[in-house]
């Protein structure tokens, strides 16, 4: 019995004899090339859908394991692409109400701090070409990529966000207090 898949139709549906030879020397075999395609796509998307379950379940069981150890949460805050060069982004960390900012400075450079100012509470501002976070209520600033006080009357610096890249996106894996 034929194998519907395997059959060779030239793109013209005339038979071999009749196609050019150039063609003949060249035989294309259409319905195997899209099985062929079809079956690597579904593949690729089992294999892409495993990986994301594997991938959250590992979240998921950091998580637990970080909780139980008395440690701040991993947490997705974006994908990669959704935060263009330039761009910030304001996220709660570890809890909701905990507000920070996320700048992303370059291709592979990303910072991410506490949002309220030092001082008084304030939110800043970033400012990619003053390379710093601005904080309008009595001009303070704080450094772009240390987040350390460098003007006005904040002394200390803003709370670090530690970041990880995985799997295309950012995720917050804790936070560090900088003493001065
Ligand atoms: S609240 Fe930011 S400088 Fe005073």
């Amino acid at each position: 019995m034929t194998n519907r898949e395997q059959i060779t139709i030239p793109p013209d549906g005339r038979p071999l004899e009749e196609q050019p030879k150039w063609r003949r020397d060249f035989p294309i075999d259409w319905p195997q090339d899209h099985y062929v395609a079809r079956r690597d796509f579904t593949k690729f998307m089992v294999l892409t859908s495993f990986a994301f379950v594997v991938g959250q379940a590992w979240i998921v069981v950091q998580n637990f394991l970080r909780q139980r150890r008395g440690q701040p949460p991993i947490r997705r805050i974006a994908a990669l692409n959704d935060l263009p060069i330039g761009q910030s982004l304001v996220f709660g960390y570890p809890e909701p109400d905990d507000k920070r900012i996320l700048v992303r400075t370059g291709e592979d450079r990303f910072v991410a701090f506490g949002q309220e100012c030092t001082h008084l509470a304030c939110a800043v501002v970033p400012e990619l070409d003053k390379q710093r976070f601005f904080c309008p209520c009595h001009n303070g600033s704080f450094d772009l990529t240390t987040g350390r006080p460098i003007a006005g009357p904040p002394r200390r610096p803003l709370p670090r966000v530690l970041l990880e890249i995985r799997d295309g996106a950012l995720y917050a894996v804790g936070v560090e207090t900088t003493m001065v």
